[in-house]
């Protein structure tokens, strides 16, 4: 059985759900999606990161106690993420019971193996990083990320002996063990392990709102280890929760996806942890660029938040997905413009996909009352499923997701091009019946290939075609039989009508 285990970041909850948190689910979702529908055994990860200095300051503006705070935020994640279509197989929180004794199981193992030891800290830490800082890593004084001036830290602390790993990780990562994507983030990290590498702090002397330390109940465990083992707990990786657990058989990870700010952390200083532990390593690392918002850094000062129910209610949820996915590279940096996204639901999913779905339908309703005989598939339709369907599958492999609807849609809108080019209006007119007959089957094959292929990006709608097709329940088989082996069929003879699928916008 081919297994394929996924993750995302899990996100701090000192803030509800944006855009950025948002796109990274969502690819992620998409992800697993193709990969479960293509028969793999899969895990889908995410779950929220609710230790840190950050959250004591936050539950008091709301009256709250810590726990109390993190349970509303974490409550919202959940519910954002369901309104996406978004099915995760487990939701961690770093407040779980089973984490926390994860977490305090790895960290004894990791003492025992005497890579752990206790000296002086004294240093920059951006609070709103969670991060130690280099006056390097500074421009004007001040955190690229957050614009703010870290602060100054002097305390006694256990230390991880990451410069231990250091060489083997730079093996790892430059022969593609762990394979970074895009390139250019390897080559920066590879660059970055060529230069000196101090061992780390991994806990803090005056942090409550944290898990304790197995064999220091003075000190607590630092936020990013406490976080990064939730890849671990997540699985049960360690049979605390299942006694056996049922998931560690999904371990190694295959593809964390993050976003590019935090691949530090998790292209080097959580292999160094599995190494420590002897477990086998992450296969892939997709680290996504940064967005802005109309150009402008997207933060609360500048009051350019975008939060995804803005998306919702503008677009439904599918189109939200696809625009979401669709704006820029994986890998690089890109801006989100509602403008732009208006433009690209009105051109791409109303008047292309959409409508074409609705010609096609109201065509057969018109002239076969929608009892249509399914005529085999003509050369020049399956040739050009075929092409799409290889690009599509190539764009999966390689995670040109942007490229996903532009793929199919290049497919819908050869689609409207034969309805041009025939004119079964006419057809109908001459009574050419077997003529017309198969023009609307071979749009049905464009329709339901494309419908089938859009299922990751844009579930609802997806099935909501199918079903008018009468044909849903052998959706698995069906996906597998398109994309592995370009075929499409249809079996039932009966269509049935749809409502419009997208309204177009003003
Ligand atoms: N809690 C840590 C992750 C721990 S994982 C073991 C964290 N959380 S976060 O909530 O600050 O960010 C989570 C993700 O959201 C990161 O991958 C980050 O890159 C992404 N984004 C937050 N703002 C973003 C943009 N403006 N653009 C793109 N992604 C951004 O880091």
């Amino acid at each position: 059985m081919k297994k394929f285990y996924l993750t995302t970041p899990i996100y701090y909850v000192n803030d509800e759900p944006h855009i950025g948190h948002t796109y990274t689910t969502t690819i992620a979702d998409v992800i697993h999606r193709y990969y479960k529908s293509l028969g793999y055994e899969t895990f889908f990860l995410t779950g929220t990161d609710e230790h840190g200095t950050k959250i004591n300051e936050a539950a008091k503006k709301n009256s709250l106690n810590p726990k109390q705070y993190c349970d509303m935020i974490a409550e919202k994640f959940k519910l954002t993420w369901q309104q996406l279509g978004i099915k995760y197989s487990n939701f961690i929180r770093t407040t779980d019971e089973y984490h926390k004794d994860t977490v305090q199981l790895v960290l004894q193992k990791i003492y025992d193996k005497k890579d752990i030891y206790k000296s002086n800290y004294e240093g920059l830490y951006c609070i709103n990083c969670e991060k130690f800082m280099s006056e390097e890593e500074l421009v004007d004084g001040l955190c690229i990320y957050h614009n703010t001036k870290p602060l100054f830290y002097k305390e006694e602390n256990y230390f991880f002996r990451l410069s231990k790993y250091k060489d083997i990780i730079f093996e790892k990562i430059k022969n593609d063990e762990i394979q970074i994507i895009p390139d250019t983030r390897k080559n920066e990290i590879l660059g970055k392990l060529q230069l000196p590498l101090e061992d780390i702090s991994i806990s803090r002397k005056n942090l409550k709102w944290a898990i304790s330390l197995p064999f220091d109940n003075e000190q607590t465990v630092y936020v990013w280890i406490d976080a990064l083992i939730n890849y671990l707990s997540g699985i049960d990786f360690f049979d605390i929760k299942f006694k056996p657990s049922i998931y560690k058989k999904f371990w190694p990870c295959d593809l964390h996806l993050i976003g590019k700010d935090i691949l530090w952390f998790h292209s080097v200083i959580w292999p160094a942890i599995l190494l420590s532990l002897e477990i086998d390593l992450p296969k892939k690392i997709l680290a996504h660029g940064f967005f802005t918002v109309e150009g402008k850094k997207m933060s609360k000062t500048l009051c350019n938040v975008i939060r995804p129910k803005q998306l919702i209610e503008l677009f439904g949820v599918d189109a939200t997905r696809m625009l979401i996915l669709s704006t820029f590279p994986l890998g690089t940096d890109g801006n989100f413009s509602l403008s732009e996204m208006k433009e690209k639901y009105n051109q791409d999913l109303a008047d292309n996909y959409g409508n074409l779905v609705l010609r096609t339908f109201s065509m057969i309703q018109k002239y076969f009352y929608n009892d249509i005989k399914i005529k085999k598939i003509s050369y020049k339709i399956k040739e050009k499923i075929l092409e799409c369907v290889k690009n599509y599958k190539f764009q999966f492999e390689n995670f040109e997701l942007h490229k996903l609807s532009e793929t199919i849609l290049s497919l819908t809108s050869f689609a409207n091009k034969y309805i041009q080019q025939k004119t079964p209006w006419i057809l109908a007119k001459e009574k050419k019946v077997e003529e017309l007959n198969q023009v609307l089957s071979d749009l049905l094959f464009c329709i339901k290939s494309a419908t089938l292929l859009f299922y990751p990006i844009m579930p609802n709608v997806s099935l909501e075609v199918l079903k008018s097709f009468g044909e849903t329940n052998n959706f698995e088989k069906e996906f597998v039989s398109l994309i592995e082996n370009y075929e499409v069929n249809i079996t039932k003879e009966k269509i049935s009508s749809l409502d419009i699928l997208f309204k177009k916008l003003q």
